[in-house]
Order: structure tokens, then sequence, then C-alpha cells
């Protein structure tokens, strides 16, 4: 049963002078002593959420229990042990549905947040004046669309970012207003940037659509500490992990399709499980006429019951909850990364993204100076934050235009780069083009601790007045 949480703005780590904020406290602790304890046990400090979530002990139980006491069958089939995979196949599809409200919507499942956003790519009929408008911040997963798109003689167009990491409102709506005479229009947007944590303003679906736009929804780093109503907002693809959600299972994600837009969507080819019937001596089949036209081949059924456990352990704790304590453990580790300062008077980290942190999730994005105000290695921290067991992550994240923008590289420079070579790795673009690249990647979620974030500010501290 859901748990009714109302969102409280002002629930502080640092000062927990209501009882509201204890007993909010309180129940995160006790979570965490039921559910998570292996990490305390295993010395680990993990701080990757949006790399991959969480799972609890007990989504682990019931699914183990499930597999233990049942007989699976495929499910493409009418006996009983198939009947009783697809019945718990459906189940996880009703699940999701009421989930998300999604109620004017196929669940397609997935194999990943990818591999929903492929599925757009391959069957969006983008023709020679077809057109894809996406956001600099965006994950690769989205940037790759553009590959359907050109492929087929259309064009593609990127809306900028400000300096802080954000999109400038009116930009947009001067790019959204740039149509042709055609209705193959895709806009995309991830609802949650997964580098600077940026929430892109979901109204942005509405506005887009009454452009004559179709839109496809990125929710993947969203949706795991925030809610998500498609009866309200209504994309009309949404695309998403259920790992990056509750950890477990890894492997499951899904796309979901408005269902007045299925008929849009142009599978280019079929398989088993998708067609209702095909001929090999005739060349014609037909497909399916509902989620099943995109599910190539067996779903993964044993894996699929999980999805249910794990939007049931979610519910019982409450996305509004969940979604508090994330904003209050980002807020608590903003602001202390802003005091810890070298001798000089120069922070330790520089986090970027907009300072108004109102719109903006649990991952900080961020990179580390020296008392001389030298740029650290991502690497370096990574590899020092090893040393404690803490769970960072580094790199460019998958989203090469947060990166470019945030390090200033120019296109010209990239394209003059980009067409003298053949092949390419992180570490030669940055010594050919001479420009340090990458960040440090902090993200919190259901199992963060005050000690666990006290515990990397401490890392944090350790760099202090230090020099490389
Ligand atoms: C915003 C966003 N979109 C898409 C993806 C791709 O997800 P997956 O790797 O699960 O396919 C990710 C993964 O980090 C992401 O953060």
């Amino acid at each position: 049963m859901a748990v009714v949480f109302k969102a409280q703005d002002n629930i502080r780590l640092d000062e927990q002078n209501t009882s509201e904020e204890l007993k909010h406290n309180q129940f995160f602790n006790q979570l965490f002593a039921k559910e998570f304890e292996r990490l305390e046990k295993q010395g680990h400090t993990y701080l990757d959420y949006t790399g991959g979530g969480l799972y609890g002990a007990s989504q682990l139980e019931k699914h183990f229990a499930l597999l233990k006491q049942n007989t699976f069958g495929n499910p493409h089939s009418t006996n009983p042990t198939s009947q009783y995979a697809t019945a718990l196949v459906e189940g996880a599809r009703k699940a999701v549905i009421e989930y998300f409200e999604a109620y004017d919507y196929y669940c397609i499942f997935t194999q990943n947040a990818s591999s929903a956003i492929k599925i757009i790519g391959e069957s969006y009929p983008f023709g020679s004046n077809g057109q894809l408008l996406l956001l600099v911040d965006n994950h690769n997963s989205i940037n790759g669309l553009r590959s359907y798109c050109s492929n087929r003689g259309g064009t593609y167009e990127y809306v900028a970012l400000q300096e802080d990491l954000t999109v400038d409102a009116t930009q947009l709506r001067a790019q959204l207003s740039q149509v042709n005479d055609t209705n193959q229009r895709l806009f995309t947007f991830p609802a949650q940037s997964n580098v600077s944590g940026v929430k892109h303003d979901l109204q942005w679906v509405l506005q887009a659509q009454q452009q004559g736009w179709d839109v496809l929804l990125d929710a993947a780093a969203f949706v795991p500490t925030s809610p998500l109503n498609l009866s309200t907002i209504q994309p009309d693809f949404v695309s998403l992990s259920f790992y990056k959600m509750f950890g477990y299972p890894t492997g499951v994600g899904c796309l979901l399709v408005k269902k007045s837009k299925f008929h849009k969507l142009i599978k280019p080819w079929f398989a088993g499980g998708t067609v209702r019937i095909a001929s090999v001596r005739a060349n014609y089949h037909f497909l399916e006429n509902n989620h099943e036209r995109f599910e190539d081949g067996t779903v993964d059924y044993l894996s699929l019951p999980a999805i249910k456990i794990g939007l049931d352990f979610i519910n019982q704790i409450g996305i509004e909850r969940i979604n508090s304590r994330v904003t209050s453990l980002s807020d608590y580790l903003y602001r202390e990364l802003q005091k810890i300062r070298h001798i000089t008077g120069e922070p330790v980290v520089q986090v970027y993204g907009p300072t108004n942190r109102k719109e903006v999730g649990g991952t900080l994005a961020m990179n580390f100076y020296d008392a001389r105000g030298e740029r650290y290695h991502f690497q370096t921290i990574e590899h020092e934050a090893n040393k404690r067991s803490i769970s960072i992550r580094s790199g460019c994240f998958c989203n090469p235009g947060i990166d470019e923008t945030q390090h200033n590289i120019y296109t010209a420079e990239l394209e003059d780069y980009f067409v003298s070579h053949r092949e390419s790795s992180h570490q030669e673009i940055v010594e050919q083009l001479g420009h340090t690249r990458g960040a440090v990647r902090v993200s919190v979620g259901i199992a963060t601790r005050k000690q666990d974030l006290d515990f990397f500010l401490d890392f944090v501290h350790s760099f202090k007045n230090k020099t490389q």
C-alpha cells in the first residue's frame, strides 16, 4: 500500500529542529538498517545513483521466493507454466502503467532505456523533410537518434545550453517554431540531466506538441527520485531503465508509447512475438496491434515479475518522500561543498550547474582544484575515492554536449579533429585539442545517509591546501 507523504521543502539534514525532520531522518535510517545494511557491512559509501540505483534486500527475497516456489514457461504459449509467466509479465506491465498513471499508453518492455530509444530511432517516420530537435544536454543514447534522422535525409538541430547548464526558454521557443511542412518532427529532451542534475521543464512537452512536434521524454535520470504522472504531462514517447529506479533487476527498461501515436511508428522488420501471422511463401506478415509489436522475441519473463516488486518497494516508501529526502541530501552536500576552501579562499571543488538549486535533482557534477588553482584530473579523484571505498563516477558520463559546453570546446575545432581522424580515444582528443575534459559526478539516492555525505566531505577536505 502506498504511503502518503507530504513533501516538505525544508527538511534539513544539518539542523533537525522539528519533529517532522527527525521523523523523516529516522524513517530513512530504519530503511537503511532493514534493506541496505550490506553497504555498511562492506564499508561502501555509494554515491553513484545516477549510474545505477540500489535494490532493497526484501526485493530479492520476494523475487527469489517467487522463482523458487513456481515454475515458469515461455509466455508465447498457452500451457499452464506459460500462462503463469504471462500473468506475471502482464502484472508487471499493469504495475508500470498504474505507477506512471500511463492509462493512455502502451508499455513496451525493452532491455534498457537505450533500446527503448532505439525503437523510436528505427520506427519514427523521418523522411527527407524530417526534423529532430535535441538538447545539447542529452545522453549519447539520445544523441544517436540523429543518425536515424540524417540517414533518411532529415535534419537535426541542437538547443544550446547556457553557462549554468540550463536552457534559455526563449531560445527553445524560437527553435520549436522553426518548422517545415511535415508531420515528421521529433523533439527530445531529458526530464533530468544525467550530469548536472538540472530538471528541464516538463511544460515544454505541451509547448512542443502545440507546434506540431512529437515529443520523446528521456525519463531515465528523472524517475528514480521524482514522480512522473503521465495523465497530466503527456509526451508521445517516454524511455527509462528500471535498475536506475530500484536497482534490481538490470536488463529491463521500457518505452511508453501514447496510444494515439502508436500507428505513427513504422516497425522496419518483424520478429518472433511481434507478428500475428507471417508467411514464407508469400512475402506478407501482419504485426501485432499492441505493445507486442515492439517486443522482439521472448521478453525477460523471469526478471519481469521483479519490476512489480520494485515498484511496490518504491510505492511503500512513497516517491514524494524519496524526492524530499534526495532534495535535502543534495542541498546539504551542495552547501557544505561551498564551505571547503583553500587558505587562499578559493573553493576546493567547483560544482557545475545553476546556483539556484530549486530545479536540480540529486546529481552534482564537479571538478577539484588544488591550492594553486590547478584542476585535478578526474581520474586522480576517482582513484583516491576508490581507496576509501567511495563509489563516484568520473569522465564525460556519455553526455559530450555538457562536457563540450563546460570546457568551451568549439564546433570548428571538433570538426577539424574528427575529419582528420579515423578513430580516437578520450586521451588522444584531450592531448590533441589541448582542452582538459571531464568531471566528477556524485549522486545521492534512497540509501544515502548524512554520514555518507560527511565521509565524502572529509574526502574533499583532504585536498585542502594541497598542490599536485
Ligand atoms: C538520461 C539518461 N538517458 C539514457 C540513459 C541510458 O540508459 P541505459 O544505459 O540504461 O540504456 C541514461 C543512463 O545513464 C541516462 O542517464
